[in-house]
C-alpha cells in the first residue's frame, strides 16, 4: 500500500451507486483544481438492504482500493456506510482523514418551529445505533419520525426519477411523517435529493427540507490542502457496468466526457480494465 503521505494526492468519495455524486458535484465547485476519484459500488446497491457486516467489509475494501490509488482524504458520501462502517475505517486507518454523511439532526432540530422532525433514510440507516445515538444526544424533547424508505434507491439506480410508480412509493414513505405532521424533513440518503421534487410533493408545501450534501463537502474542504501545482482530475469506477453508469452520468448530471473503469477486485480487474469513454 502506498505509505508516502506527499504522494496520497486524490480525494477518495463512495457510495453504493450514484447516491454520492449529490456531495461529488459539491466538492468539484468548492474544490475546482482537486484531485477527485469516485467510487461507485454498483454491484452491491442498494447498501440499505444488507447487512451491517456486509456494508463494511464494501467499505473497507473500497477505502483500500482509493488508498492504493493515492487518497489523502476519504468522503464516505452515503448514510449508510457512515453508520455501519465510519468506525471501522478509521481504526483501520488511523492517519486518514475520513468525512461522513450523516442526516442533518442538528439543524433539523434549529429549524423546526412545531418540534417535530421527520427523518427519510435507507433501512439500515434507520435501523442504526448510530443513528439512535444522534437522535439522543440532540434531540431533547423534540419527537423524530424515522422513516425507512424500501425500494426508492433502487430505482434511482435505475434512471427512474419521476414514475408514477416511483411517486407512489414516496408517497407512502411519506405518509407517517404527513401524520405526524412534520414541520421539517431531512433527506438521509444521498440518493434522495435526485427526486426531490417527489419528496416535496407528497409532504407538502409547509414542510422545510433539509439536505446535507454541501455541509459534506464544505467538512472535507476545510480538511484538504491542494498541492500547488494540482491538476484538476476526476476518475469514476464502478463495481458494476461502465457503460450504465456512463450514461446515467450524463442523462442525469449533464456530464459528458469523464471516463468511468470497472472495478471488480474480485476478478483482479483494478484501474486497468475495461473503461467507457467518449
Ligand atoms: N446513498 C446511500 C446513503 O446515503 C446508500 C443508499 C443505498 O445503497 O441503499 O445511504
Amino acid at each position: 500500500m502506498q505509505t508516502d503521505p506527499s504522494l496520497r494526492r486524490e480525494i477518495g468519495v463512495f457510495d453504493s451507486g450514484v447516491g454520492g455524486f449529490t456531495v461529488l458535484r459539491e466538492l468539484r465547485a468548492l474544490l475546482p483544481t482537486a484531485r477527485l476519484r469516485y467510487l461507485a459500488d454498483t454491484a452491491y446497491a442498494p447498501y440499505g438492504s444488507r447487512s451491517p457486516d456486509e456494508i463494511r467489509a464494501r467499505s473497507i475494501a473500497i477505502a483500500e482500493h482509493l488508498i492504493e490509488q493515492g487518497a489523502g482524504l476519504i468522503v464516505i458520501a452515503c448514510n449508510t456506510a457512515t453508520a455501519h462502517a465510519i468506525e471501522a475505517l478509521r481504526a483501520r486507518w488511523p492517519d486518514l482523514p475520513f468525512v461522513g454523511t450523516e442526516p442533518g439532526i442538528k439543524p433539523a432540530v434549529v429549524a423546526t418551529r412545531n418540534g417535530r422532525i421527520g427523518l427519510l433514510a435507507t433501512p439500515a440507516t434507520a435501523a442504526s445505533d448510530r443513528l439512535r445515538s444522534l437522535i439522543e444526544r440532540h434531540v431533547g424533547d423534540r419527537q423524530v419520525v424515522v422513516q425507512g424508505c424500501p425500494g426508492v434507491v433502487d430505482r434511482i439506480e435505475a434512471g427512474d426519477l419521476d414514475s408514477a410508480e416511483l411517486c407512489t412509493l414516496v408517497d407512502r414513505h411519506c405518509e407517517p411523517l404527513r401524520a405526524a405532521r412534520v414541520d421539517t424533513a431531512l433527506l438521509g440518503c444521498t440518493h434522495y435529493p435526485f427526486i426531490e421534487p417527489l419528496w416535496r410533493a407528497s409532504l407538502g408545501p409547509g414542510v422545510e427540507l433539509l439536505r446535507i450534501e454541501t455541509a459534506v463537502a464544505r467538512r472535507a474542504e476545510s480538511l484538504w490542502t491542494p498541492a500547488p501545482d494540482e491538476q484538476p482530475a476526476l476518475d469514476v469506477e464502478t463495481s458494476g457496468d461502465p457503460a450504465a453508469l456512463k450514461a446515467w452520468m450524463t442523462q442525469v448530471l449533464g456530464w459528458e466526457g469523464v471516463t468511468v473503469r470497472a472495478w471488480r477486485p474480485e476478478l483482479g480487474i483494478g484501474p486497468a480494465g475495461p473503461s467507457v469513454r467518449n
